[in-house]
């Protein structure tokens, strides 16, 4: 089938109010796992335009907080929704100071980062291999022993080193592929559940 940049999920996004049809991702992933719970504090790398934040919030409620991080800026005012407990930082994840990451330690970490592609299918791969081996490197740090990570990752042929890095770090892990991830894509979701303590 053709690509079709307005798909069901593209519609659905637009009705109910989503900046993204990656809501619909999240929300697959939080019906199976329930790795967000009311009350707990996030981090959502890679959250431009925000619908993985706006997911996050409503679960969250009031007492939850949520740490948005993205080389672009996230603007929910474009969903008519205004969050006292949620604060967005533009910056490069590789690079951000760790005083940065406030309200460490972490329950739940989400990655839905992605590279900007290059046409070159190993080169993404690779770059995308990266991010997750970052976001893993974060969980040791920022994560809560007990806490749970979500991050997207292109399949190529280091995801199996990525799979082993996370399987080492969390009680059990699942590679998934939401509904809502186009046809053509090569994106899966790595979810490690329960961060073993150090
Ligand atoms: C698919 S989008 C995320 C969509 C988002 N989860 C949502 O639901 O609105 C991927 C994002 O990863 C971000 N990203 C890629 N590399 C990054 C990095 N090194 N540091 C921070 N953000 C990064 C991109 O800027 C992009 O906005």
């Amino acid at each position: 089938m053709a690509y079709n940049p307005q798909d069901h999920y593209f519609k659905m996004a637009k009705k109910e109010g989503y900046l993204a049809r990656s809501a619909y991702k999240l929300d697959e992933i939080q019906k199976r796992w329930r790795v967000i719970r009311a009350g707990a504090k996030v981090l959502d790398l890679g959250c431009a335009p925000g619908s993985w934040s706006q997911v996050a919030l409503k679960i969250l409620g009031p007492k939850g907080f949520l740490r948005g991080i993205d080389l672009k800026p996230v603007d929910l005012s474009a969903a008519g929704l205004r969050a006292n407990n949620a604060q967005f930082l533009v910056s490069d994840i590789f690079t951000t100071p760790k005083e940065q990451f406030i309200e460490a330690p972490y329950d739940v970490i989400l990655s839905d980062m992605a590279p900007q592609t290059t046409g070159s299918a190993i080169t993404d791969q690779t770059r995308s291999e990266e991010l997750c081996m970052k976001v893993l490197e974060l969980t040791d740090e920022l994560l809560r022993p007990g806490g749970h990570v979500v991050m997207k990752l292109f399949m190529g042929g280091g995801a199996k080193q990525v799979e082993l890095a996370t399987k080492s770090r969390f009680q059990s892990h699942h590679l998934f592929r939401p509904k809502g991830v186009r046809k053509e894509s090569f994106e899966i979701y790595l979810i490690g559940v329960n961060r073993r303590p150090n």
